[in-house]
């Protein structure tokens, strides 16, 4: 009677749904845009923060080349969560690349045009660190860094190379430097990038283990359904997985369901 209850038709619904929850709703910290409106560049050197909460979109503005970025950043709304963050100082703080206007204009001609939300979220996420850095402690990381893009690096590996006083970054699709630092004050640190940073994560965005990681216990344990019943259901899984270009999670090849 169970294998009546679930019927094929119900299994590719959940799947279905499965597959098309949002994509990187997670990492997104519960930050209500409280009203941080510092819209005038007040001009302060780039190396205090004195009087008034510190507002990236200023920060940005005010050095001239950064508009598309700025754009990116407001309409993800990463700006008023970047800054909120900032205003409880006890925070890691934050390390932004910020790719100027004519690294946008480098891109493929329609690039940011062609992307979806979801792609526009990642791009701009993976040009943000959660964890303020100098240029001196980039000798030190430990690499790859975790962007606020994905919680792992598979998709979005931001490796960042530094002698000291020079800066290397690769993503596996672009290779690139830190051209200057647009500001720092021990909280928040930008720097400027000659390339928009791309990672495979943005260009095919695949889901991640966390939506199926449930469905899997369920699955696999067999605590819900009968052995073939699973067996079917993983089946169809890879294949609407795979119509859906997603990343198939790796672990599952290890279980005996699996491939
Ligand atoms: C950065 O890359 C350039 C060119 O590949 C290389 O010459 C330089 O040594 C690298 N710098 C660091 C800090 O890795
Ligand atoms: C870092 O690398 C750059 C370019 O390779 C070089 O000009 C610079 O002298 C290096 N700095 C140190 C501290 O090694
Ligand atoms: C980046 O640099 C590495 C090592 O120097 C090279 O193998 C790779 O092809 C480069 N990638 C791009 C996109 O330029």
């Amino acid at each position: 009677m169970m294998q009546r209850l679930l019927s094929p038709t119900l299994l590719l619904l959940i799947l279905f749904l499965l597959c098309t929850t949002t994509y990187g709703q997670s990492l997104a910290p519960a930050a209500a845009p409280s009203g941080a409106t510092t819209t005038s560049g007040q001009s302060s050197p780039p190396t205090s923060s004195p009087s008034g909460p510190t507002d990236i979109n200023a920060i940005l503005g005010k050095a001239g080349k950064f508009t598309t970025f700025i754009g990116l950043l407001k309409s993800t709304q990463m700006d008023s969560q970047i800054n909120s963050e900032l205003q409880k100082k006890s925070k890691p703080g934050f390390t932004i690349f910020a790719p100027t206007d004519s690294a946008f204009s480098d891109l493929k001609t329609g690039t940011l045009n062609s992307y979806t939300d979801e792609q526009k979220a990642a791009l701009t996420k993976f040009h943000v660190l959660h964890s303020f850095l100098t240029i001196s402690q980039f000798q030190t990381v430990s690499n790859p860094l975790h962007t606020e893009a994905a919680a792992n690096t598979e998709e979005f590996p931001l490796n960042v190379i530094g002698n000291g006083t020079q800066v290397n970054i690769t993503t596996g699709l672009v290779n690139t430097t830190v051209d200057s630092t647009v500001y720092s004050d021990g909280q928040l640190a930008v720097y400027e990038t000659p390339q928009v940073l791309l990672a495979q994560g943005i260009l095919s965005p695949q889901h991640r283990h966390l939506y199926l990681q449930s469905l899997r216990m369920l699955l696999l344990r067999q605590m819900i359904l009968p052995g073939r019943l699973a067996l079917l259901l993983i089946l169809l899984m890879q294949h609407v997985c795979a119509m859906h270009q997603l990343q198939y999670p790796l672990e599952w090849r290890y279980y005996p369901y699996g491939c």
